[in-house]
Formats: C-alpha cells, sequence, structure tokens
C-alpha cells in the first residue's frame, strides 16, 4: 500500500489524521518535533493494525530539517503518495506586540517548510495528493494573531498556486479548520462563549476533518479546494 507523511502528526488533530489514513490502509511517516514518546506510543499502536509506521523528528523552524524530511521519508517508503502539512505554531501577538523572533517562527513552521515539503513532493515524488490545513481564521483580519492568520493567509494562496502548477499529477487542496480543539489550558467559560458566536452554535470534531481529507483524497476532479469545516465561522 501506498505511504502518507503528516507533519505534526502525533498529537491533536494531526494523531487523528495519521490514525484515519492508516484505517484507510496507508503506511505512515509521521513527523512529529517535541512529543517522542507520544510519537514512538502512535508507531506501535498503527503497526499492531498491520500498517508499516516509522517517525520523524523534525524542527520546522530550521531550514535543514525542513530540506532534509522528504528525502528522508522517500528514502525509506519509495511509494509515498500523500503529503499532509498540519504542524503548525500558533502564538497570540498583534502587530504592535510582534518581535522578530515569534514572526519567523510562524512563517517558517506554517509556511516556509509546507512551501519546501511540496516542492520536494514535486520534485522527488511527483503524483499523488496534498493536503494543507490552514484555518478558517485566514478569511479574516485577526490582528491578534497577527504572524499566524499571516502565515496561514499565504498557506492558502500557495495551496492555490501549487494546485496550478502541479496539475494534472499531483492534486493540492487545503482544509480550514474552525473551532476543533481547544488551545490547551482555555477556559470552559472561553470555550462556551466561543461556540456561542458561531453560526452553527457548536464546537467541531477530529472526525469531520478526517471527512474532509477523505474526500480530498477520493474526488480525482478536485484540486485548489479550500474546504471550510469550521460551522461557518469563515461566514
Ligand atoms: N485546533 C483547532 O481547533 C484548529 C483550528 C483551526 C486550524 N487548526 C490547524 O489544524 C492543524 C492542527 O491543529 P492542532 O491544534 O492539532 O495543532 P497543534 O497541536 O497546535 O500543533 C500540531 C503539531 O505541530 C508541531 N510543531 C509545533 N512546533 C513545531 C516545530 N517547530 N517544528 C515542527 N513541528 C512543530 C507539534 O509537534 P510536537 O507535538 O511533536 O512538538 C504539534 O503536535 C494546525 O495546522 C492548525 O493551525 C487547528
Amino acid at each position: 500500500m501506498a505511504c502518507a507523511l503528516v507533519t505534526g502528526g502525533v498529537r491533536r488533530i494531526g494523531r487523528a489524521i495519521a490514525q484515519e489514513l492508516a484505517s484507510l490502509g496507508y503506511d505512515l511517516a509521521i513527523h512529529y518535533h517535541s512529543s517522542s514518546a507520544s510519537a514512538e506510543r502512535l508507531r506501535v499502536q498503527i503497526q499492531s493494525q498491520g500498517r508499516t509506521c516509522k517517525i520523524y523528528q523534525a524542527n520546522l523552524e530550521r531550514d535543514r530539517d525542513i530540506l532534509n524530511l522528504l528525502a528522508r521519508v522517500k528514502a525509506d517508503f519509495q511509494d509515498l503518495e500523500v503529503l499532509v502539512n498540519n504542524a503548525s505554531i500558533f502564538e497570540p501577538a498583534t502587530i504592535k506586540n510582534t518581535e522578530m523572533e515569534l514572526f519567523d517562527r510562524h512563517l517558517a513552521v506554517n509556511l516556509k517548510a509546507p512551501f519546501f515539503l511540496i516542492r520536494d513532493f514535486a520534485r522527488f515524488v511527483g503524483t499523488g495528493n496534498i493536503i494543507n490545513i490552514i484555518d478558517t481564521r485566514m478569511s479574516k483580519n485577526d490582528y491578534t494573531y497577527a504572524a499566524y492568520t499571516l502565515a496561514k493567509k499565504s498557506l492558502a494562496d500557495l495551496t492555490s498556486m501549487a494546485a496550478l502548477e502541479l496539475a494534472p499529477d499531483i492534486r493540492v487542496n487545503g482544509i480550514a479548520p474552525g473551532f476543533i480543539l481547544a488551545p490547551e489550558g482555555a477556559s470552559q467559560d472561553y470555550l462556551d462563549k466561543l461556540k456561542q458566536k458561531l453560526p452553527m452554535c457548536q464546537q467541531g470534531n477530529v472526525k469531520q476533518i478526517c471527512q474532509a481529507m477523505i474526500y480530498l483524497l477520493e474526488n480525482d476532479f478536485v484540486t485548489g479546494q479550500l474546504l471550510f469545516v469550521d460551522g461557518g465561522q469563515h461566514l
């Protein structure tokens, strides 16, 4: 069976995506940054499902780590077919309060890494599917997460640009989640208020993100799409 690479794939949404791909029959190349114990547990769990699974540590703030990742995976899995750019940094700062270090980290992990992983997928794999995990915030101008939001806006544009350049061999699509998993440490009060602001008045879940991914993987006439899975938040 073909292999899928998921960045930031051992916790939260990335973990659900990796598990879903394993149950669809893919072998898994799972990237992580700091969650080594979770990565090892997930590797064992996916292998017990009868799939091959390897884990790859990389700090996607570093150019060298970005540039090595796809080559490392391709050396182990000649049949790499899917790339899911999921890893992300999400830290608040208005423009006024943004230090260059925070800006650079957000742009590196949330835009530069996906850009060069897409490039290397095109160079070294040549056919298949790429899915970029974006954010419904890309449709607004939330200056309280200025660097994050700008990186995700650019990732949405990169999705369209890459879809055009890489067709017909590689389809490139995006998923824009809304409120799926609360930031760690968020209070119940904050979460309840957030839900009430959404048209669908509810929190989403990782299953809905996986359903979007399956649709994008299976429908081979769809490329350059950004699928909002956000309870109408972008409206
Ligand atoms: N949570 C939501 O409701 C929501 C809403 C909208 C959009 N999204 C998007 O959906 C995706 C997943 O969301 P999430 O909340 O599950 O993500 P998350 O927990 O904030 O981060 C995902 C992973 O990114 C990895 N990462 C962080 N810094 C890194 C670095 N310097 N180098 C390499 N990897 C790094 C981490 O890996 P380690 O754990 O190994 O360090 C982490 O597990 C993200 O792209 C996010 O922007 C999520």
